[in-house]
């Protein structure tokens, strides 16, 4: 049996922290001028059904400082446009012996049917409005770089939370490590369901951020969103725009993350995107080190399976 990462919502916290100081280990490591030692090296299959920049690049990273091989391979330009099914691209994948498969896809739950048809681990790299493990992995190594702990801080999730699965992993890890988590936005873009996640809602950026250690923004997510869920823009940024005036309802020495990618002057201003305040490019760096070990993670268990 492989051992998958497919929502953070399932992960034990010793499990969360245990990948998390593995890659503060790695970041040291790399950072400091040292390599790994080159492993038995393997195929990791790279599946992008939807855009990405930080997260593909970064498994790749990741994969290249573990001596790993990747394949890349999306959805246009392959079989899946003649109308091929996931499962039998799986299935292809599978049968052409690739190791681990990180994926990205539109639906919700896809990573799931993956890992059935799978033989070997599967990552999963942002599926629809649901969950992306990585991102909140690497915002809480984030967190804990520069707050120490993650434990009794107060974080507010700020804007599009209903199409964000940035917003459903950081809030389920956040919870589990003990953060306080409150949803900030407004009510066409908070889940109806919200019972369902670990949070508070306020639907008002100065009372939701009031005293936050964290503040994340989230990006307006256009492409998931049905016409009239947001009058305009301009009205947008005017009510839940971080920046110099409203960051100072927040805790005095509070941070500023967003997950990328940014919408300038949208979610954030110039200012606070580029202060110190500002956690993004480490959000970037970070991101880096926590698919180490996440690849590190999947495959150890893989490993101890075999031997059992
Ligand atoms: C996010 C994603 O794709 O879910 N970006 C990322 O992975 N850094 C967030 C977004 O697209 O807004």
């Amino acid at each position: 049996m492989s051992r998958h990462l497919l929502a953070m919502r399932l992960l034990e916290p010793t499990q969360i922290t245990e990948i998390l100081s593995t890659a503060a280990e790695y970041k040291e490591l790399i950072v400091g001028g040292g390599r790994v030692e080159r492993r038995n090296e393997k195929s990791v299959g790279l599946l992008f059904f939807e855009n990405s920049t930080r997260t593909r690049v970064s498994f790749e990273q990741a994969s290249h400082y573990l001596g790993y091989h990747t394949v890349n391979f999306s959805g246009a330009g392959s079989s899946m446009s003649t109308g091929e099914t996931l499962k039998d691209t799986i299935l292809t994948l599978r049968y052409e012996r690739l190791e681990a498969l990180v994926m990205r896809h539109q639906a919700s739950g896809s990573p799931v049917l993956a890992a059935r048809y799978f033989d070997g681990p599967v990552i999963n790299a942002g599926d629809g409005q649901h969950e992306h493990p990585t991102q909140a992995l690497g915002d809480a190594l984030t967190i804990l770089e520069r707050k120490g702990d993650i434990q009794g801080l107060r974080v507010a999730i700020v804007g599009d939370v209903e199409h964000s699965r940035v917003a459903r992993s950081n809030a389920w890890l956040l919870h589990k490590l003990g953060a306080e988590v409150r949803f900030v936005g407004p009510r066409t873009l908070l889940p109806s369901h919200t019972g369902k996640l670990p949070g508070t809602v306020y639907y008002d950026l100065a009372t939701g951020i009031a005293d936050a250690d964290v503040v994340m923004c989230l990006r307006l997510q256009r492409e998931r969103m049905s016409d009239g869920l947001l009058s305009s823009t301009g009205e947008y940024t005017r009510m839940y725009q971080i920046n110099r005036s409203t960051l100072r309802y927040a805790a005095a020495e509070a941070i500023v993350l967003h997950p990328g990618p940014l919408n300038r002057g949208v979610e954030v201003d110039d200012h606070i995107a580029d202060s110190d305040s500002s956690c993004i490019n480490d959000q970037v760096t970070n991101g880096v080190f926590v698919r180490m070990a996440v690849l590190d993670w999947v495959f150890r268990e893989a490993k101890e399976a075999q031997l059992a």
